[in-house]
């Protein structure tokens, strides 16, 4: 599948990783609908990108707002060809705090319902929606790209939930890329190490450079653009 021309809907679409994704699907011709809860972000990215773009302010775990988005790329673009899962949320809880206190349940479930739960819904409705579209060259229909993370395989400390949340991507990928290789759709699971996004620069300046210095080479965080340019090459490797 070729970006230009096609239409992509990218989730998290307002910040960090995402963003990046939609500037470039963008620049390099596509068409893209942006989810995302933060509507300013969403908005004033639309503002810069005109009428290659559209905004829908959703919450990725929700039934109803997801289907309002996936119907928006048809109702603007008149098809949709790609999904881009990169709507996320980190949280950082030990199962028993120094105080001696448990991981409070409801920060555990909310993170794997946003990560995973948010992935599934997403993907459930644009795979219908691409399934029932025309094929493309080799009976292509569509291709859809998670985010993991290093987290689902090389978990630390106070990461149960988020490690969670991205392993169970993981587990999903294989099921759902053989079940929907029928209908012509790839599923792709991207795992990235440590990027420099506003979800990172949450964290203290001293644990980002340490972060950094972890990774063997280039020990640095990952560029955001360096991220969207594999989501090219995974979109684009069926030429
Ligand atoms: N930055 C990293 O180092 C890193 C590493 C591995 C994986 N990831 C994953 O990459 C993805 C993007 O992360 P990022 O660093 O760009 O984060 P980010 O915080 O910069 O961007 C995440 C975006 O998702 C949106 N979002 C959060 N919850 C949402 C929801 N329920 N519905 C819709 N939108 C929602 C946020 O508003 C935000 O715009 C996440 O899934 C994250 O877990 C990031």
């Amino acid at each position: 599948m070729q970006v230009a021309g096609s239409v992509f809907l990218v989730t998290g679409g307002g910040s960090g990783l995402g963003q990046a994704t939609v500037r470039h699907l963008a620049v390099h011709g596509a068409r893209v609908v942006i989810v995302d809860l933060d509507a300013p972000a969403g908005q004033s990215l639309v503002a810069e990108l005109g009428e290659q773009a559209r905004f829908v302010t959703a919450d990725v775990a929700h039934a109803q707002a997801m289907q309002q988005a996936v119907t928006t790329a048809v109702e603007a673009f008149g098809a949709l060809h790609g999904l881009i899962n990169c709507a996320g949320t980190v949280l950082g809880c030990k199962v028993v705090n120094r105080e001696g206190e448990p991981h409070p349940l409801e920060s555990f479930a909310r993170t794997v319902q946003v990560n995973l739960v948010g992935t599934f819904n997403a993907i459930r409705l644009a795979a219908k929606l691409m399934a029932q579209g025309p094929a493309g060259a080799d009976g292509e229909r569509g291709v859809i790209v998670n985010t993991a993370s290093v987290a689902a395989y090389d978990g630390q400390i106070g990461q149960a939930a988020y490690s969670a949340s991205k392993a169970g991507i993981v587990g999903m990928t294989l099921p759902l890329a053989r079940e929907l290789a029928a209908y012509g759709i790839r599923v792709v699971t991207i795992a990235p190490g440590v990027f420099a996004t506003p979800m990172m620069a949450s964290l203290p300046e001293q644990v980002r450079t340490t972060l950094g210095e972890q990774t063997p080479f280039p020990a640095r965080l990952g560029h955001p653009s360096e991220f969207a340019a594999l989501v090219q090459h995974v979109i684009e490797i069926r030429c």
